[in-house]
């Protein structure tokens, strides 16, 4: 999605801006822009495709100023071109933006009448000269008199050539944080593209109007009341932001992930008596009590991190679980009550529909508690509580650490309901406590097959075609093995319950189409073998994922990956890892763009 950068201070803005966007790239882009004021005039440089083609444009022409904003766009309105890269202009103005303007026709249409030539096919544009056309005496009088005038969702940052010391921010329904500096201030859509140059946040909320000078920052609610925001010291570590020596982030981000449990469940549980301490809850734990029912509401990888945690909540404390993608949610009419919790699932807590369902269900009586990545993001906000996966940023596309400790998250949410509810016996809680806590180590075992999974992808990348089949908790791992193909690599794959092959996929195998067994040990193991046995009956070919003990498997598969034994319940986590490197090595070897996967973005902060 879009990433928004803007600076003011002492340096040449145009390298801070640039240098915040590279690290915004992320998030997925099409097209880039600068603005800056020199001489009191605007002045911008824009450019389609990768941020190379701005910063050779920027080399031919330098740009110096200590006020600028800078833009990625991922393309909504109108193509990725020159013209419909932000910046957008109107006369003295210059104008980012990140979201969607639902009535810019309209808009549109006043404004060409009253003479407005419109250059671009973006909504955006319609902002930049709504503003020119209700210029009051100053940028922010002007601000507040058009935002009343907009519908949809922004994060904007404007500048004047009338005004160089002020850059003007305004956010609904679309994320904007400010770095604050000394002497500086830095203004961005997510926090990686500043954080370089502060640790200190201000999160601004729905409706807020900032006025971001070099020396002072000043707020304004939706009813234009002065407010004060809370200023946040967000502890991640720019290194942890950064490649550090691997190929790729999605790489990094694979191998962080025995860390990246480890600090999501750190201080959360005692062996002695098995117990689960979520003092982040700790507030709501009378609401808890009389909760009867959940839904689990998510997209995509977190969507399947949530069928995980129902098959975990249901199994812990016995409480009735529904799992929902948000954009079905939000446009059906689901049963919502005060007896029901809802769980919000997202890494980076922003996604539009995630936000929307959230709302809805908050609006019809629901406790909400998120399982959120990024600190003081929407969907955090808007909850309840929020138990927060400490993976640290992420960086690549395709999510991996996010996906794992979501599922630590809820394995300990689902022990922490099941004393509350008091479902499991003490033996029981350590058991899965004990396990849990194995997770970074047997993680590390699985990172040691690496390269037995890169040759094993070597046989398989040029396949047009996949199944990835699993049962129990391994189905949404099935699930995600295949979004993960499917969305770095560009081969179709397919996730299916093992049981389910007979009602239709069969009709798909033979020696072109592979299938990816998740054939771990449970009480169901010897039905997936069964499974696999149709599947070679019909010339089909064969990789398992097994448990170690399982050894005989190798004899049916025709390629087999063996992970340690562990409970069915934190097989996840194994399972999971192997179908990472897969993906991400098809995909290396294919030569493709894993951290930056065509047509997807980040962070989907539009519908
Ligand atoms: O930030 P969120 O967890 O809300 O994002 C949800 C999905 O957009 C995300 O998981 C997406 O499916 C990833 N590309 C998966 O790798």
């Amino acid at each position: 999605m879009c990433g928004i950068v803007g600076y003011i201070g002492e340096k040449n803005a145009v390298d801070i801006l640039i240098d915040g966007l590279t690290k915004l790239e992320y998030r997925g882009y099409d097209s880039a822009g600068v603005a800056v004021v020199v001489d009191n005039n605007i002045k911008t440089e824009r450019s389609a495709g990768k941020l190379i083609n701005l910063k050779n444009k920027l080399e031919q022409s330098p740009l110096i100023s200590n006020i600028g904003i800078g833009h990625t766009r991922w393309a909504t309105h109108g193509k990725p071109s020159d013209e419909n890269a932000h910046p957008h202009c109107s006369d003295h103005i210059a104008l980012v933006h990140n979201g969607i303007i639902e009535n810019y026709l309209e808009l549109r249409d006043e404004l060409i009448n009253k003479g407005y030539k419109f250059l671009s096919e973006t909504d955006t544009e319609a902002i930049a000269h709504l503003l020119h056309s209700l210029w009051e005496d100053n940028l922010e009088k002007t601000v507040r008199k058009a935002v009343q005038r907009l519908k949809g969702a922004y994060a904007l940052a404007i500048i004047s050539s009338r005004e160089e010391g002020k850059i003007l921010l305004a956010r609904k329904e679309a994320p904007l944080v400010i770095g604050v500096g000394k002497n500086e201030n830095f203004a961005a859509s997510d926090i990686p593209a500043i954080l370089h140059h502060t640790r200190e946040f201000i999160f601004l909320e729905d409706g807020d109007i900032a006025i971001m000078e070099k020396d002072r920052l000043e707020i304004y609610d939706l009813n234009f009341n002065k407010v004060s925001r809370s200023v946040k010291t967000i502890n991640w570590n720019p290194v942890m932001a950064e490649k550090a020596g691997y190929k790729h982030f999605m790489q990094k981000e694979i191998y962080e992930q025995p860390r990246a449990i480890t600090d999501t469940i750190r201080g959360k549980y005692s062996l002695e008596d098995g117990k689960i301490y979520l003092s982040e809850l700790e507030e709501m734990k009378g609401d808890l009590l009389s909760i009867e029912r959940i839904q689990i509401v998510a997209c995509g990888t977190s969507w399947h991190a949530g069928l995980v945690g129902k098959f975990l909540i249901e199994k812990f404390a016995k409480i009735p679980v529904e799992v929902d993608i948000a954009s079905e949610y939000r446009y059906r009419e689901p049963i919502v009550d005060e007896k029901l919790l809802f769980i919000p699932i997202s890494q980076s807590g922003e996604t539009a529909d995630t936000l929307a369902a959230l709302k809805l269900a908050k609006s019809k009586g629901a406790k909400i508690i998120s399982i959120c990545n990024v600190i003081g993001s929407s969907i955090t906000r808007e909850s309840h509580g929020t138990i927060y996966t400490h993976a640290g940023p992420e960086i690549g596309v395709a999510s991996t650490k996010a996906f794992t400790t979501q599922l630590a998250t809820l394995y300990m949410l689902a022990i922490y309901l099941s004393q509350l509810k008091d479902r499991l016996t003490k033996e029981e809680r350590i058991k899965y406590v004990k396990a849990l806590i194995k997770v970074p180590e047997e993680i590390s075992s699985v990172l040691d097959l690496d390269h037995d999974i890169e040759m094993l992808a070597k046989n398989f990348k040029n396949y047009k075609n996949f199944l990835y089949l699993g049962r129990n908790i391994n189905y949404p791992v099935a699930l995600e093995g295949a979004l993960k193909l499917k969305e770095i690599s560009y081969i179709h794959a397919e996730g299916y319950p093992a049981g389910e092959m007979k009602h239709g996929p069969i009709a798909l195998i033979d020696k072109n189409m592979p299938v990816l067994f998740l054939a771990i040990n449970s009480p169901i193991y010897e039905k997936t073998l069964s499974n696999i046995e149709e599947v070679k009956a019909r010339d089909g070919v064969v990789i398992a994922v097994a448990s170690k003990s399982n050894n005989g498997i190798s004899k049916k598969a025709d390629y087999t990956i063996f992970v340690n034994d562990t409970i069915e319940e934190t097989s996840i986590f194994l399972t999971t890892v192997v179908t990472q490197f897969f993906a991400y090595h098809c995909a290396t070897l294919l030569g493709l763009d894993v951290d930056q996967p065509r047509n997807l973005a980040k962070s989907v902060t539009v519908e």
